[in-house]
């Protein structure tokens, strides 16, 4: 039987310094979306490596006085051990100094330039060593490099040139034509764009250092170290000596990299490649930068978040599991402590650790901890299963669809209606009559059957999760050999010896105060003043565009236990759904607020009232006598716009 491929890859990252937990947003990524398709049965190739060649790295080995090769396989070693830790279980690792590379990238420079493509002459231009960019005069901006506004340096060399410009028409009829290689659409936007400025033809050879691959017909260039980068992709599956290997694997289905890259992945890649005549990659995926209090990530800046602290603290999952969940992929999303400690103790400790522990706990109590028959289904027990089998449809398509947070919310929604289960069917209730002991043996194989396909539809993202919930669950199946088709209902034996053990995500104590800043919008009576416009109180448009507000449509509405001020409510974003609580309950009946179009601040710190999370607090004015009224718009506008 011949399994369908799927070739995924990172960008390979310069060893100019140690990760940070921008670099393991994307393997992360990566990860789990190989681990998810071998899942579903597909023969999967997951490629990342380290780009270890170019002027930036020979300069930071010159500083520290070693070689650049003694620099680069130390950090090297330290990419693999943190890719370890993260439980990164990728097929191949290419390091671009290795001979296999070599071959291959002067291979490549070997055929462009007997096709006549590649050409001698003089570059003279800026170039950005940080970003190993070329950039013509005219595409600064203020003087600085566009894409990471650090100083350029000017460059005046013999070089060898492509001939970009002459693939430009052929390139931009790809783009139009195949919809899906650039992705999302916004970047593909940009890079039309961008093409359609008009592309300069490329230096791809260098003379004023050496760490690099020798041109192959001229020794004293070595080759533009974005043209050597980008060729792993190929190397990885035998290019040139191995055709069959290249032919299994080639075109690659996806390519996952930053933003930041995806000028050189969609414009100088597929012109390398339509130059060879092979085939563009399927997809190339531009995802969003993680921010660190809404600010890009740099070492000048002093904010980056080293993930080998952050493992040593919390663990790998609540971090694999907060950057898969938390950031809409494709968008920018911000990294912070609070929201880390805040996911891990909703979804991990609470709604996922505790559905087992109690589940567990009731087994053992009522059957000695091993799985009792079921009976026939009631309505509730139906409702579950069709809940499971929606879950698994939904995860599926989200996945294909690289909707990667929206999978996981479909997902934790199982959880939560397994928790609620509980609650419907009262175990402790049935326990108590030996004339519901059968009723009671359905409920808690049902039970602990939807957890054996919680932990297969969970497993890809958070691995040693599914290990630990697979474990306490008893069952002798081999985790690494379930598939997709194995999350069909009734799979679980009954007989299966349970093995109750600790809380798989113990609950993380915040040392300071989460603030009640949600449900403020309710609590002043006083008619507050419009402030007089003054130096000391404007804002700049930038500042305003911090504020994400969005058009929400209220679909519940319920009070929060023992607090009379809140309501807490399940608000559609337009694709997404999310929970806020806000202190308007003395003003509103809770079906009064259900179908509104409420305006919310989409981007704010998630904060816990009163024990319930709050995604994002709505906006609401108060009169001069106390009454409140909720900002709302009419249903024309649809959830998921933006107000501005
Ligand atoms: N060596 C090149 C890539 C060559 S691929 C043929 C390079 N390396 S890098 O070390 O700078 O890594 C850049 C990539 O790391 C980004 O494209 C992205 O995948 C990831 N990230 C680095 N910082 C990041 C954030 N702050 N947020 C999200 N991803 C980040 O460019």
């Amino acid at each position: 039987m011949n399994k369908e491929k799927f070739y995924i890859t990172t960008p390979i990252y310069y060893p100019s310094d140690k990760l940070h937990i921008g670099h393991a947003y994307t393997t992360t990524v990566a990860d789990s979306l190989a681990r998810w398709y071998k899942f579903c049965g597909k023969d999967v190739r997951f490629l990342t490596g380290s780009d270890e060649h170019g002027q930036k790295i020979q300069r930071i080995a010159n500083e520290k006085g070693v070689t650049p090769q003694h620099y680069v396989d130390e950090i090297v070693a330290s990419f693999k051990e943190l890719w370890k830790r993260m439980n990164i279980e990728y097929d191949d690792f290419i390091r671009t100094t290795e001979p296999r590379h070599v071959r291959a990238v002067q291979e490549v420079f070997r055929r462009i330039y007997a096709k006549g493509d590649i050409y001698k002459s003089k570059y003279k231009g800026w170039y950005c060593t940080p970003c190993e960019s070329f950039w013509l005069e005219n595409r600064l901006e203020d003087g600085k490099c566009p894409d990471c506004q650090r100083p350029v340096e000017l460059v005046e060399e013999e070089s060898y040139f492509f001939k970009i410009s002459k693939y430009q028409d052929q390139l931009l009829h790809h783009i139009e034509t195949h919809p899906e290689f650039i992705q999302p659409e916004t970047r593909r936007n940009e890079m039309v764009n961008f093409i359609k400025s008009g592309l300069e033809d490329l230096c791809v050879s260098r003379t004023t250092f050496d760490w690099g691959i020798p041109v192959p017909i001229d020794e004293n260039h070595v080759i533009y170290v974005w043209f050597d980068a980008l060729t792993n992709y190929l190397t990885a599956i035998g290019f040139p000596d191995d055709e069959k290997q290249l032919n299994t694997w080639w075109p690659a289905d996806l390519h996952l990299v930053g933003k930041e890259i995806m000028r050189f992945h969609t414009i100088i890649w597929p012109i390398i490649l339509l130059a060879l005549e092979l085939p563009l990659p399927k997809t190339v995926f531009g995802h969003g930068w993680l921010l660190f209090d809404d600010d890009k990530m740099s070492k000048s800046k002093g904010n980056v978040v080293d993930p080998n602290a952050l493992i040593d603290e919390f663990g790998v999952d609540p971090i694999r599991y907060f950057l898969l969940r938390e950031i809409s992929f494709g968008q920018d999303g911000n990294f912070n402590r609070r929201a880390l400690i805040e996911r891990t103790n909703s979804d991990l400790a609470n709604d996922l650790g505790n559905l087992l522990n109690r589940s567990l706990a009731m087994l053992n109590k009522y059957f000695d901890g091993v799985v009792p028959n079921p009976d026939k289904l009631q309505d509730v027990d139906c409702e579950l299963k069709q809940f499971a089998k929606d879950t698994k449809d939904k995860v599926v398509r989200l996945i294909d669809e690289l909707a990667i947070s929206d999978a996981l919310a479909a997902l934790w929604q199982l959880i939560g209606r397994a928790n609620k289960y509980i609650d419907e069917t009262a175990p402790w209730a049935l326990a108590k009559d030996a004339a519901d002991h059968q009723r009671l043996s359905t409920v808690m194989y049902n039970l602990i059957e939807v957890q054996r396909i919680i932990a297969l539809l969970v497993k890809s993202f958070i691995p040693e999760t599914g290990v630990k919930i697979w474990q306490q669950l008893g069952i002798n199946d081999a985790l690494d050999d379930q598939l997709l088709e194995n999350t069909d209902w009734g799979g679980l034996q009954p007989g299966t010896r349970t093995k109750k053990g600790d809380p798989i995500f113990p609950r993380i104590e915040f040392k300071e105060k989460v603030e009640a800043k949600t449900a403020e919008s309710g609590k002043s009576q006083k008619q507050p003043q419009v402030k007089a416009i003054s130096d000391e109180n404007l804002i700049s448009i930038d500042d305003f565009a911090k504020l994400d507000l969005v058009i929400a449509q209220v679909l519940t509405a319920e009070p929060v236990k023992k607090a009379d001020k809140l309501l807490k409510l399940t608000i559609d974003t337009g694709g997404d759904q999310r929970q806020i609580v806000a202190g308007i309950a003395q003003h509103y009946q809770p079906d009064d607020l259900i179908g509104k179009n409420i305006v919310i601040v989409a981007n704010l710190k998630p904060a816990k009232l009163r024990g319930e999370l709050s995604q994002g607090m709505l906006l609401a004015a108060t009169s001069a006598d106390g009454t409140l009224e909720v900002v709302s718009v009419s249903n024309k506008i649809k959830p998921g716009s933006r107000v501005k």
